[in-house]
C-alpha cells in the first residue's frame, strides 16, 4: 500500500516536472551609489546598494533565473560579478573586463544568469577599478531544491557572514597608491558584515543549531574564524557538501567561502565571534556577537587565540573533503564522478612573481602581467575584430624572463582535462580563483612540485571549489575538466595583485557555433571599445 502510494506520488512529480519546463525566475533591481559609512568610526565614502552595505543577499534555488538590473549611480564605470556562480555557457554574464563591457555612470544593465545545477554560499562584488575596497559585496546562496535531501537537518537560521580586512581610505586613494606605482599599504582592521568591533551581532536561542555563511569579501588577508565557547561544524564549501568535521576555527583564504553548523549548547549569556588575520604581522583582530535571546550577561572573558602557524592551517586544508555520499544540486551522490580515473591531457604550471616595470609596481603569472584591452575579450571573439589578443599569449610553464605587460589569454580546448599547479615561490600566501568552473584541489604541500607529487594527490574525495589558497613557498595542484565553454578570468584574490596584472584569461574554444555550448550573445549586452557601434544579431 505505503509502496503504491510512493509510486503514484512519483509519477506525479515527474509530471509536473515535465509541464513546468521554465525554470522559475526572480528579479530584482539594485542602485548602485555611493554613501556615508564610518564601520572602523571614521567617516567614508561607501559603496551602497539600494542604500545598504553590505548589500542585499540573493536568495535563489538551485535552477532559478536571476535578473539583476544593475543601475550605475557612481561617478565611474561599474561591474558586478558573481564569485562561484558558475554561468554554465554564459560568460556574458560573468562582469569582468575580459567579459562585459563596463556600466558607464548613469546607465544600467540587466544580468540575467542561471545558477543552474548547483547548491551553496557564494558572495557577489565589484570587478573594477578597485571598488571591492568600498563595499557593494553579498551574500549569494543557493538553495537545494525541495525535494532533494541535504545532509543535515534544517537549521534554525541561517546567516550571511561577510568577514573581510578593511582601510579607512577610500577606494580612489587606495587606487591612487597602486596607480602611482606603489604596492598597498597595510589595512586598518577587520569587519564583520560591514560593521566593526561588537557590532555585528547574530541571535541564537539555546539548544537550537544555526548555519553560518561565511566569506572572505576582503582585499588580501587570510582569517581565522572562530566562536567562543563554541565548535564549528563544516558542512558545504563553495557548492560541496564535505564530511562533517567539527574544527574549533576555521581559516578562510581571501574569496573563499564556507558553511558551518553552529549549535548554542552553551548557557544563556554572549559570547565573542572572533576575525584575525593570518600570515602577517602585526596580526589584526576584531570581535562580533553571538546572543543568545534569554542571554543573562555581556561577552566576557578573554578573546580566544586564534592559530599561528602555517601548518595548522594545511593540516585543516587537506582535512576538507567531499561527502561522496551526500547529495549535491541532484538527489543522486555528488561523489559519482571520477575525476581520478580520467587522463590529464594537459598540464599547466602557473608561478607567480611580482616586480618592477617601467618604474611601477606589477604583478604577474608566468612572467606575464596582464594589461586589460579597451575591448573586453569575449565580444572581440564574438565580433571576430583582431587585435585585440593573441590566443596563447600566456605559457604553460614558468619563464625564466623578466615580467612584462600583455593581454594574457590562455588557448584551451573544450573537453581537454586538465591539470593546474599554482607553484607559489614567493613568501605570502597566495589564493586564486577560476570563474565559470569548480576544480578539484588533488594536493597541497611545501616545496617544488614535481611529477612525483602526483603520488601523493587525493583521487577519491578532493573538495572540488572555486577559490584555492597556496601556502608560502608551497603548491596547490587541481585537475578540472573543460566542460564550460567561454572566456573565463583566473585570478588571484589578493586585489592589489589582481589589479596590477596577476590574472589572465581562459579562452575555453570549441568551432561548434551550437546553443548546446554556448548562449548567444544577449541582446542588451553593452558595447566598448572596437565593439561599439557593432549591431547585435540573433541567429
Ligand atoms: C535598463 O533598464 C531598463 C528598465 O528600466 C531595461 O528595459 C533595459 O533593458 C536595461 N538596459 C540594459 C542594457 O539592460
Ligand atoms: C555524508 O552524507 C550522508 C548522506 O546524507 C550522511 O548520512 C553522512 O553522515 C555524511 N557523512 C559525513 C562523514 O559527514
Ligand atoms: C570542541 O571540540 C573539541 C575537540 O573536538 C572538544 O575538546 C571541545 O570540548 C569542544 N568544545 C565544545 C564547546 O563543544
Ligand atoms: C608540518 O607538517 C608536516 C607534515 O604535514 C611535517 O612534516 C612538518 O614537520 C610540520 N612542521 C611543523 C613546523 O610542525
Ligand atoms: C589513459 O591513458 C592510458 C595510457 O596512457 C590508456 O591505456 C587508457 O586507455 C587511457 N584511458 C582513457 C579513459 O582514455
Amino acid at each position: 500500500m505505503e509502496k503504491n502510494i510512493a509510486l503514484c506520488l512519483c509519477i506525479i512529480v515527474s509530471l509536473f516536472a515535465i509541464t513546468s519546463a521554465e525554470d522559475p525566475y526572480k528579479f530584482f533591481d539594485w542602485k548602485v551609489s555611493y554613501g556615508d559609512i564610518s564601520p572602523l568610526g571614521v567617516a567614508q565614502q561607501g559603496i551602497l546598494i539600494n542604500g545598504q552595505f553590505p548589500g542585499p543577499d540573493i536568495n535563489s534555488v538551485t535552477n532559478d533565473n536571476l535578473i539583476i538590473n544593475v543601475f550605475n549611480n557612481l561617478d565611474e564605470p561599474f561591474l558586478l560579478s558573481w564569485s562561484g556562480v558558475l554561468q554554465r555557457r554564459n560568460s556574458y554574464q560573468d562582469g569582468v573586463s575580459g567579459t562585459n563591457c563596463p556600466i558607464p555612470p548613469g546607465k544600467n544593465f540587466t544580468y540575467t544568469l542561471q545558477v543552474k545545477d548547483q547548491i551553496g554560499s557564494f558572495y557577489y562584488f565589484p570587478s573594477l577599478a578597485f571598488h571591492k575596497a568600498a563595499g557593494a559585496f553579498g551574500g549569494i546562496r543557493i538553495l537545494s531544491r525541495p525535494r532533494i535531501p541535504v545532509p543535515f537537518p534544517t537549521p534554525a537560521d541561517d546567516y550571511t557572514v561577510l568577514i573581510g580586512d578593511w582601510y579607512k581610505s577610500n577606494h580612489k586613494d587606495l587606487r591612487n597608491q597602486l596607480d602611482s606605482g606603489k604596492v598597498l599599504s597595510f589595512p586598518d582592521g577587520i569587519l564583520i558584515n560591514g560593521r566593526g568591533p561588537n557590532r555585528a551581532s547574530f541571535n541564537v536561542e539555546k539548544g537550537k543549531t544555526y548555519r553560518l555563511r561565511i566569506s572572505n569579501v576582503g582585499l588580501q588577508n587570510s582569517l581565522n574564524f572562530r566562536i567562543q565557547n563554541h565548535n564549528l561544524t563544516l558542512v558545504e564549501v563553495e557548492g560541496k557538501h564535505t564530511i562533517q568535521t567539527t574544527y574549533t576555527s576555521l581559516d578562510v583564504h581571501v574569496g573563499q567561502s564556507y558553511s558551518v553548523l553552529v549549535t548554542a549548547d552553551q548557557l544563556d549569556k554572549d559570547y565573542y565571534i572572533v576575525v584575525s588575520s593570518r600570515f602577517i604581522s602585526p596580526v589584526l583582530t576584531t570581535t562580533g556577537i553571538l546572543h543568545y535571546s534569554k542571554s543573562a550577561g555581556s561577552v566576557s572573558g578573554p578573546i580566544p587565540n586564534g592559530p599561528t602557524d602555517v601548518n595548522f592551517s594545511l593540516v585543516q586544508a587537506r582535512s576538507i573533503r567531499t561527502n561522496l555520499t551526500a547529495s549535491g544540486p541532484r538527489p543522486n551522490p555528488q561523489g559519482t564522478y571520477h575525476y581520478g580515473q580520467i587522463n590529464i591531457t594537459r598540464t599547466m604550471i602557473l608561478s607567480n612573481s611580482q616586480g618592477i616595470v617601467n618604474g611601477k609596481q606589477r604583478y604577474a603569472i608566468n612572467s606575464v602581467s596582464y594589461v586589460a584591452p579597451d575591448t573586453p575579450l569575449k565580444l572581440a571573439d564574438h565580433f571576430k575584430i583582431d587585435g585585440v589578443f593573441r590566443p596563447g599569449s600566456i605559457q604553460d610553464k614558468p619563464t625564466s624572463g623578466p615580467i612584462y605587460l600583455d593581454t594574457s589569454v590562455l588557448q584551451t580546448d573544450f573537453k581537454a582535462f586538465i591539470e593546474i599547479v599554482f607553484q607559489n615561490d614567493e613568501d605570502i600566501i597566495q589564493s586564486y580563483h577560476l570563474d565559470g568552473y569548480s576544480f578539484y584541489i588533488v594536493g597541497m604541500e611545501g616545496g617544488q612540485w614535481t611529477t612525483n607529487s602526483r603520488k601523493r594527490y587525493n583521487l577519491q574525495d578532493a573538495i572540488s571549489r572555486c577559490t584555492t589558497q597556496v601556502y608560502p613557498k608551497s603548491w596547490t595542484a587541481v585537475l578540472l575538466a573543460l566542460d564550460n565553454v567561454g572566456m573565463w578570468n583566473l585570478r588571484s584574490e589578493f586585489w592589489a595583485r589582481q589589479y596590477l596584472g596577476q590574472q589572465f584569461y581562459v579562452r575555453v574554444y570549441t568551432t561548434s557555433t551550437s546553443l548546446k555550448y554556448e548562449f548567444p550573445i544577449p541582446t542588451n549586452a553593452l558595447l566598448c571599445g572596437k565593439a561599439s557601434g557593432r549591431k547585435v544579431t540573433i541567429a
